[in-house]
């Protein structure tokens, strides 16, 4: 996102939401099939891929590292990938935008082809910590030949000529540094193996199976998981269904509870139970959301979610819920505003490293606009009242979640809330501002 000029958007309070929807495809599936389909000799489909800038970000550097990628009129992205250890020399940097995901994944995959390979990003990702996927990679054999600061970007790594296969225990709960390890771990000979005391999204998992590498998944501990790959599979070409995101749909199904009146149904939302701790969380709170034909799409769970306005009130979440729902503690925060009574977050500490500092930027957000809140070293606090006066500018911070959040605050605020820049929103949620005002959302 290079634009220089901000888009401000408000929201003011209307009428009840209401209708069906479909949110877009999953932003950390659709990462993931474009770098496997890039690793995979033969033509690998992907359906219902999120075109958001993110992951056009991260197909334009597949295309950089020699896969050949197309779009085809009937929406079906088709990849015709160089097989594991296969990328060329690309002729510039590979720019991800304010993607760390995208850029995080591609630091594994580049690290076993022995090529020599730049990443750039905008302001907010050039701000972030690479050094955990730097890390790991040097252990394997690849070479971090500059870095920024303490291993930001710009950085420049040379691929591994001969990947050394490790045994990895993660120091942060993070699926980007767990899928960083195990795609580098597809060039090395014999087992990668990544522990995790705290278990992550598994969508690299689950693909890598799906493109026939073979992977075992066991429990660690009491909420961990101990990953390991075989390395040097053939890759066989898969045809991948992306569900729709549920970090995505967490921004209306909010809106949706709290704006009186509202019954919207949002089809086939991923249910993977490794992203559902919002869901459990906003029932927890007293949200009517009715799971309806519960499926399997392409591998993952999905299902129709009837979402009614519903009174909430506040809880504590617990730590250990954070990784399934790394994404969704701002829109969260949103929804304890207009809860009755206290809601604790605790242990989010990794939100401080997303595409802004989350935890206090949503907690300026809350303020700005009236509401109580505090944060108490990883946790944050919110003082619900089940009214919140709203009517303030909201500060982004290049980060398309904050955006949302603000914006889902406006449409049940006393006052309208307005977000100085909506152009970020892109990244994950192209189409949002039309999906909601289709439910009914006054937006302008
Ligand atoms: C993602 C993992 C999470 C999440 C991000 C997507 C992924 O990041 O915040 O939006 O697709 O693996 P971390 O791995 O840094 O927790």
């Amino acid at each position: 996102m290079n634009s220089a000029v901000s888009t401000p958007l408000t929201a003011r309070r209307g009428g009840p939401l209401q209708g069906r929807t479909r949110v877009p495809g999953d932003k950390s599936i659709s990462h993931r099939a474009l770098i496997l389909g890039a690793l995979t000799v033969g033509e690998t489909t992907v359906a219902g891929l999120l075109e958001g800038e993110d992951v056009l970000h991260t197909a334009e550097a597949m295309r950089a590292l020699g896969a050949r990628l197309e779009r085809g009129d009937d929406g079906l992205w088709r990849i015709h990938g160089v097989g594991v250890g296969g990328f060329v020399q690309s002729r510039g940097p590979l720019d991800f935008g304010n993607s760390g995901t995208g850029c995080r994944l591609a630091i594994g995959a580049a690290a076993g082809s022995p090529v020599t390979t730049s990443f750039i990003g905008d302001a907010s990702l050039s701000g972030r910590p690479m050094r955990r996927v730097l890390d790991p990679i040097e252990k394997m054999g690849a070479r971090v030949i500059e870095a920024a600061g303490d291993g930001r970007l710009p950085l420049t790594i040379r691929g591994a000529v001969d990947p050394v296969p490790i045994i990895y225990e993660s120091p942060v709960p993070s699926a980007q540094l767990k899928s960083a390890v195990l795609l580098a771990g597809l060039a090395a000979p014999g087992e990668t193996t990544v522990i995790e005391a705290e278990a992550t999204r598994d969508h690299t998992e689950k693909l890598l199976k799906h493109f026939g590498a073979k992977l075992t998944s066991k429990p660690h501990g009491e909420h961990g998981r101990r990953i390991t790959l075989q390395g040097q599979p053939e890759l066989e070409p898969a045809n991948v269904v992306v569900p729709a995101d549920p970090s995505s749909a967490a921004f209306p199904m909010v809106a949706v509870l709290l704006v009186p009146g509202s019954d919207v149904i949002f089809e086939a939302v991923m249910t993977n139970p490794l992203r559902t701790g919002l869901l459990k969380t906003l029932r927890e709170m007293g949200a009517m959301i009715e799971a309806q034909a519960a499926r399997d799409d392409g591998g993952e769970e999905v299902a129709d979610l009837r979402v009614t306005a519903s009174k909430l009130k506040g809880v504590d979440v617990p730590a250990e819920r954070a990784p399934s729902m790394i994404d969704e503690y701002p829109i969260l925060a949103v929804a304890a505003s207009f809860a009755e009574g206290v809601t604790r977050m605790r242990g989010l500490k990794e939100l401080r490293v997303k595409e802004s500092d989350r935890l206090e930027a949503t907690a300026a957000m809350l303020r700005a606009n009236g509401v109580g809140v505090e944060i108490d070293g990883d946790d944050l606090i919110v003082l619900g009242k089940a009214t919140v006066p709203g009517g303030a500018e909201v500060a982004t911070h290049m980060d398309h979640r904050i955006a949302m959040a603000a914006v889902v605050m406006g449409l049940a605020a006393d006052n309208p809330v307005r977000i100085d820049d909506s152009a970020f929103i892109a990244t994950s949620f192209p189409g949002f501002v039309e999906l909601m005002r289709s439910l009914g959302a006054e937006l302008s």
